[in-house]
């Protein structure tokens, strides 16, 4: 297994937001529009930080952003499911609320993640997590607009479903994550961020893998799996889902920043544990991404990928980086 891991920073920071934009084997023909998107979104985080926004608001807003860039594996770049449909999942988590809102199977609407936020503020412990047409019809009746399934399909990814058909292949879910095979695409989006008033909050957003059974959800929904924030810590993952989901990637990262671990130590100790403990049919190790704060500011990534798209800007040090090779 090959681990690369970073850290924000080593100083206690405020208003501090990462990004992720998935780990996978990136193809160096998509880098360049990568590294733009985790700039804008950098920028978005930054300058809602400086304003005074809540960390719950700003991980929505750049998510949303990322959704409506149509680079990545959300919103308008999602992948396609295996009967060449958009399925959209989203999770998000206030940090010092724990108020949270989930949604999964979303056909037609571009931002899944503002629907979870919805529901987190509006569901108040009765639902937090709503699926498929029922998640639809909670949107429509709060007011969002819906659009048509295929408005929400882009050629590039048309191409590689396409593509896809056309192969015989003994695909599995896992695969994305594992093979140098840059014909599968899987870049779920991530924010974690934490605010002036030192509130943390986190949120995931993906179109989930390509090619998966229709009706299939990961893990980027599941509280404690694909996303996860306390008053401690705030993390979003990104990687194979069923693996993601059945170590509690997020949680377990936290609870590490519970015991008392810095962030860097605590992303290493969590995707090297599933990495040994969670095997594909192959017999080949899980692998995946995450990114990790902590109350302080002290932030970290990493992956045990190819390679992972991330991003962190500390706002009152003016410090930026992005990284996608
Ligand atoms: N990590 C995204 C998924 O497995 O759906």
């Amino acid at each position: 297994m090959e681990l690369v891991t970073g850290e924000v920073s080593k100083k206690k920071n405020r208003a501090v937001v990462l990004v992720h934009g998935g780990a996978w084997d990136i193809p160096d023909e998509e880098c360049e529009d990568h590294e733009k998107g985790l700039d804008n979104a950098l920028d978005l985080g930054a300058g809602l930080l400086q304003h005074g926004s809540a960390a719950a608001e700003v991980v929505v807003q750049v998510l949303s952003q990322m959704e409506n860039s149509g680079i990545f594996d959300a919103g308008c770049g999602a992948v396609l499911n295996e009967k060449g449909e958009v399925e959209l999942d989203a999770g998000m988590m206030c940090g010092d609320t724990k108020q949270w809102g989930a949604v999964a199977g979303v056909k037609v609407f571009r931002n899944p993640v503002k629907i979870a936020q919805k529901i987190a503020s509006e569901g108040k412990g009765q639902y937090c997590f709503l699926a498929n047409t029922y998640a639809e019809r909670f949107a429509r009746e709060a007011g969002f607009k819906p659009l048509l399934n295929k408005e929400l399909i882009c050629a590039r990814e048309k191409r590689r479903y396409d593509d896809f058909l056309s192969r015989s292949t003994n695909y599995h879910t896992s695969h994305p994550f594992m093979k140098a095979d840059t014909s599968w695409p899987r870049g779920t989006i991530g924010c974690i961020a934490l605010d002036s008033e030192d509130r943390l909050a986190a949120a995931t957003s993906t179109g989930g893998t390509p090619f998966r059974m229709a009706g299939r959800i990961g893990d980027s929904p599941l509280p404690g799996c694909g996303f996860f924030a306390n008053r401690t810590g705030a993390a979003s993952a990104t990687g194979w889902g069923e693996a993601i989901a059945s170590v509690s990637l997020c949680r377990e990262a936290v609870f590490l920043l519970e015991q008392g671990m810095r962030p860097i130590e605590a992303v290493s100790s969590v995707l090297g544990k599933m990495y040994s403990s969670v095997e594909n049919l192959d017999g080949q190790g899980a692998t995946g991404g995450l990114i990790l704060l902590n109350s302080c500011g002290e932030g970290a990534w990493g992956y045990t990928t190819p390679r992972m798209a991330r991003g962190w800007v500390v706002v009152d040090q003016n410090q930026r980086f992005i990284k996608v090779t």
